[in-house]
């Protein structure tokens, strides 16, 4: 297994799924994780990331120099580069000219690191500092036209260093790249694959568990969905699930999950129908805290009466991935809440239950593939995000069951469009939001005076910045056709082509 340590670069966490990618498994830890620590991990090979600083800053991040006394392999990359050539006794120019974008790397050692390629290479540069002087033992694998020093490496100590981003998709052979430093260099194996993560953590999942209880909160969302797949093949039974239809679901959707969970299966699954109680708790709210609040709430109310009744419960199963779990450098400090995201986060503590988290060293592709190794159908294990509070989000200002019923119908047609022209699983998110606008428009002979609907298809990495998706025109126009058709109450359908930021992906 190999170790990254993270000194705060934003694609730090590429480099770890291009490793396990690579059937490799690996961490991310701060940079500043103790000698004792890494002593322990045992890792066959430590990548030291990128990060913003520059070594000269007052404040560098630095990590333990005894880190090169272990006779670990090191890749450092960028920063990790500069930060390796200081600590080794190297010189680093300090520039305030940045090499950044693509550029061309000649290669001048196709041993190891670069072993199977010759010549040019495009990558991604992205930095300021610069390797004056090589620590002693290394010589030049690699440069570009600005950078004489591109790649370097101490063949005796098994030291590299790379001035480029490999783990970025602008470093086309980058993958290649990591694979010869962690097979080659590191003698990894690849062996960390879906079908060994299913065994091992089904065995500490029985461990852990014994004869307890766990229950899940299901929500037909990808990572409940495998969690509960995936504890109920280690412990069956002594598995519950509850999942509470707060009827501001998708159309379809709560018999979906019913039908998947029970008949195929064949799990334990309380199916609370709280459509109306819901909708009466909303009703007349118009702000979106409020109505996430409400949800949540009421979520909670629910979800703890129905626990009640299975007596004494030892777990409660979460989704947790790999993302919430790093303790990014890159992520620390304050940030400002934007929206209060739905969840349950107050429950472990009132209840008093443990957290049985099996999916938390796994990014999002990960768990994917470990559904799809479990049997699941591609509907679930490839669902684009839904946030907790449905439809009550994207349908603007008071809630009635009348314009959720108009919003779940032209939902629908949205998906059903997107998923024929083949665009389901590219984009991240796709969906309808109704407006409580009501404008002219005629019908026949007749005036109307009815809802717009507007589109909403975004790409994005992780949520957190999206861009609006250029959808063929001819795709707009049957949606908009079929719903202002199909749907009684709309005549009108525009298309959001914000970006977040400064918009946000859902509308409320
Ligand atoms: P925004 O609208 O903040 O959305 O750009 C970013 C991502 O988060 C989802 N989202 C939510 N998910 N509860 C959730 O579970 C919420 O209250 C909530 N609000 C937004 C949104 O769908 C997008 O994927």
């Amino acid at each position: 297994k190999i170790l990254i340590l993270d000194f705060g670069s934003q694609v730090t966490q590429l480099i770890a799924r291009r490793i396990r990618e690579q059937s490799v498994y690996c961490e991310i830890h701060p940079f500043n994780m103790s000698l004792e620590k890494i002593k322990s991990f045992d890792p066959q090979g430590i990548v030291l990331s990128g990060g913003p600083c520059s070594v000269y800053d007052a404040d560098a991040p630095l990590s333990d120099q005894r880190i090169f006394e272990l006779g670990v392999p090191v890749l450092g990359i960028c920063y990790g580069m500069q930060l390796m050539t200081q600590q080794l006794g190297g010189r680093v120019e300090r520039s305030d000219k940045r090499e950044y974008g693509r550029s061309q790397l000649q290669i001048d050692d196709n041993g190891d690191l670069f072993s199977g390629f010759s010549g040019h290479e495009e990558v991604w540069m992205s930095h300021g500092d610069r390797i004056e002087e090589m620590p002693k033992g290394f010589g030049v694998i690699a440069h570009t036209d600005h950078s004489p020093v591109a790649a370097m490496k101490d063949g005796q100590r098994r030291f590299f260093g790379v001035q480029f981003h490999p783990e970025v998709v602008h470093t086309p052979r980058g993958d290649e790249m990591l694979g010869n430093f962690i097979f080659t260099v590191c003698g990894c194996k690849p062996t960390w694959t879906m079908a060994g993560f299913i065994e091992t953590e089904i065995a500490s999942i029985k461990e852990k568990v014994g004869t307890g209880k766990v229950i899940c909160a299901l929500s037909g969302g990808v990572d409940s969905s495998v969690v509960a797949v995936l504890i109920h093949k280690a412990i069956g039974d002594q598995l519950h699930c509850i999942f509470v239809n707060n009827g501001l679901l998708r159309k379809g959707e709560a018999e979906k999950v019913v039908n998947l969970f029970t008949k195929h299966f064949k799990i334990n699954l309380d199916y609370v129908d709280a459509s109306a109680r819901f909708l009466e708790k909303l009703a007349g709210v118009s702000d979106p805290e409020k109505k996430r609040k409400i949800i949540g709430n009421e979520f909670i109310y629910l979800f703890e009466e129905k626990a009640a009744k299975l007596g004494q419960v030892d777990y409660l199963a979460q989704g947790t991935l790999y993302p919430d779990v790093i303790e990014s450098v890159s992520t620390k400090g304050p940030s400002a809440v934007i929206k209060s995201h739905h969840n349950v986060g107050g429950l472990p503590e009132r209840m008093n239950l443990k957290l049985l988290e099996p999916v938390r060293e796994l990014f999002k592709d990960e768990v994917r593939l470990l559904g799809k190794e479990l049997g699941m159908p591609d509907e679930v294990v490839h669902r684009q995000p839904f946030p907790g509070p449905g439809l009550a989000i994207r349908c603007i200002g008071e809630l009635t069951a009348e314009k959720l019923e108009i919003l779940r119908e032209a939902d629908a047609i949205v998906l059903e469009e997107i998923r024929k022209a083949g665009l389901y699983r590219e984009i991240w998110q796709s969906f309808a939001v109704l407006l409580p606008v009501r404008t002219v428009g005629v019908m026949g002979d007749a005036r109307t005076y009815d809802f717009t609907v507007a589109l909403r298809a975004v790409n994005s990495l992780d949520g957190m910045t999206a861009d609006w998706v250029k959808l063929p025109y001819e795709l707009l126009g049957t949606i908009s056709s079929r719903i202002i058709n199909e749907v009684k109450g709309v005549n009108r359908v525009v298309y959001d082509i914000s970006q977040k930021p400064p918009a946000t992906i859902e509308w409320e």
